[in-house]
């Protein structure tokens, strides 16, 4: 099953993904968590996309698009992903359904998780990151056992960089200006499926299971 992930900054495309990738036993491939790992490293991938990322902006089509493509041809990939964060424009949208077809392989579903601008500022204020191994909290709807220790391997969690008020509004721009578009490209070919994404999260998983089955 190949599924993408549609949805605001914050709109809970990784929460999600990350549910998906558990229950069908498919891989999670968030392009931000790629960037942010590359950042961490100190690659020249990670130098590039980090004078992007900071200031709310995409990474440029280029960075991104090869490395997905050739994400998605590795071994564990067979039965399907889920892909969070990718595609992001209409030229990477395009390039991804051009490999694919050469690959003779389609997106089953794509999902939009809808979430109104006013809820994404108080998700992102409140959204804590694992330092270590990227586990995503909140603190008020999915709190760490510990504060600010991460519950899985016991790092400390921070607030992204690209999550102060401002750069989440930029991010919030680029986001309607960019990505909204996808919705009508993936409605128009059929996959386009729409989920309410003010619901509590299992609440929201139920509805995407009922989407995939069981
Ligand atoms: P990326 O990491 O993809 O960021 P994003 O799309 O802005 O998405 P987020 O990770 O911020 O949010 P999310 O929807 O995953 O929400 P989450 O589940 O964490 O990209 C970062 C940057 O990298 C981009 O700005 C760009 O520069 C670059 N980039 C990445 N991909 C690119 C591409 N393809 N092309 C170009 N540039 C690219 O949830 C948010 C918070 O809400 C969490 O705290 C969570 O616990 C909470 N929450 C989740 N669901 C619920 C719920 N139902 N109720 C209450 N709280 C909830
Ligand atoms: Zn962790």
């Amino acid at each position: 099953m190949k599924v993408i992930m549609l949805g605001a900054p914050g709109a809970g495309k990784g929460t999600q993904a990350k549910k998906i990738a558990a229950k069908y036993t498919i891989p999670h491939i968030s392009t931000g968590d790629i960037f942010r790992a590359n950042i961490k490293n100190g690659t020249e991938l990670g130098k590039k996309a980090k004078t992007y990322m900071d200031q709310g902006l995409l990474v440029p089509d280029e960075l991104v698009v090869d490395l997905v493509v050739d994400r998605v041809q590795q071994a564990d990939c067979e039965e399907g992903y889920v892909l969070d964060g990718f595609p992001r424009t209409i030229p990477q949208a395009e390039s991804l359904d051009e490999a694919l077809k050469k690959l003779d392989q389609k997106i089953d579903y794509a999902i939009n998780i809808e979430v109104p601008d006013e809820n994404i500022i108080r998700r992102m204020s409140g959204r804590r990151a694992c330092v270590g191994c990227g586990a995503t909290y909140h603190v008020v709807y999915n709190p760490p056992k510990k504060e600010d220790v991460c519950d899985v391997c016991g790092e400390k969690l921070i607030l992204r960089d690209d999550d102060q008020p401002d750069t989440v509004k930029k991010r919030l721009d680029v986001y309607h200006d960019q990505t909204q578009p996808l919705i009508d490209y993936y409605e128009k070919s059929d996959v386009l499926k729409e989920v309410d994404g003010t619901m509590d999260m299992e609440d929201v998983f139920s509805a995407i299971t009922a989407i995939l089955g069981a």
